[in-house]
């Protein structure tokens, strides 16, 4: 029976090595938050940074083991986790594993850095509200969380057929799913603050039979579809610019430079 609480369960962990950026870190977003690091190191060689990572992102971690940084995974599944860590990381080290909610992690050490990839977008307002508060209390004075984050996009498309018009008009050479990702699970959400993932299923189904995709960009986004259980809560800026602000100080808003970066934020977030 699939946990409805969470919107990852083992299929999607398994299925994870599968998908693209946006919904994974780019290169260009990783080199953002890289500088950061390449900065800190340099200012300070030999300080041993605390770092906790929320979920398993092996982008992020091969990154922190790269700058020796003491590492701490905290994820609500260990299995998942498991089955993340077997996807390739250029950099390795030692890590801890907590296996905890971010609505109800706590930790006995306070860490310099908490770093998370989509996390905003695993919990509407409310919850989110839970996780933020726990991430100030985990962070050391001064401490930083760097947040990815993938906000509302201003362009009002209401569902796949017209997400298809826009980036066959605005990104035609662009890899299907990494020119539509950004627009089409936004706009299946519904008042529960999560993607109607039935009537995206459907959409799609009927792109194939008009013959508006071909075969292989009906194929992976079917093959995604599969362990999708709620899709993401993807709020607008301004909302998460304020549940920020109750904990943060907003240092810095980046963002990579790809086609879909107007609509994924790096906040780097100093706590209060
Ligand atoms: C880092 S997040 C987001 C990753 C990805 N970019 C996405 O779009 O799905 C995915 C990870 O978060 C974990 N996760 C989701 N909700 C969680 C929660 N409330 N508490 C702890 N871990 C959670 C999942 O188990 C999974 O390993």
């Amino acid at each position: 029976m699939t946990n409805k609480e969470y919107t990852w369960a083992k299929a999607k962990a398994k299925d994870w090595k599968n998908y693209l950026p946006p919904t994974r870190p780019s290169i260009s977003e990783l080199a953002v938050i890289e500088e950061y690091f390449v900065d800190l190191v340099k200012s300070n060689p030999r300080k041993k940074y605390t770092l906790a990572i929320l979920g398993c992102t092996v982008e992020f971690r091969s990154l922190v083991h790269k700058y020796g940084m003491e590492v701490t995974i905290i994820d609500f599944s260990k299995l998942h986790f498991e089955i993340l860590s077997e996807q390739f990381m250029t950099y390795k080290g030692e890590e801890k594993f907590l296996e905890m909610d971010w609505r109800k992690m706590k930790s006995g050490i306070k860490f310099d850095f908490i770093l998370g990839d989509l996390v905003v977008n695993m919990l509407d307002n409310e919850n989110r509200e839970l996780m933020l508060k726990n991430i100030h209390n985990m962070l050391a004075e001064n401490g930083l969380a760097i947040l990815r984050s993938w906000i509302e996009p201003k362009e009002k498309l209401l569902n796949f057929e017209s997400v298809l018009k826009f980036v066959r008009k605005k990104y035609p050479n662009v890899n299907f799913y990494t020119s539509t990702a950004g627009y089409v699970y936004p706009a299946y959400i519904n008042n529960s603050e999560f993607g109607d993932v039935g009537k995206l299923k459907n959409d799609l189904e009927d792109l194939k039979k008009k013959k508006l995709i071909t075969s292989a960009e009906y194929n992976y986004w079917r093959d995604r579809l599969k362990y999708e259980i709620k899709g993401v809560a993807v709020p607008k800026l301004k909302v998460l610019n304020k549940q920020f602000s109750k904990y943060f100080k907003i240092k810095k808003m980046k963002q990579g430079v790809d086609i879909f970066s107007d609509i994924y934020k790096i906040h780097f977030l100093k706590k209060k």
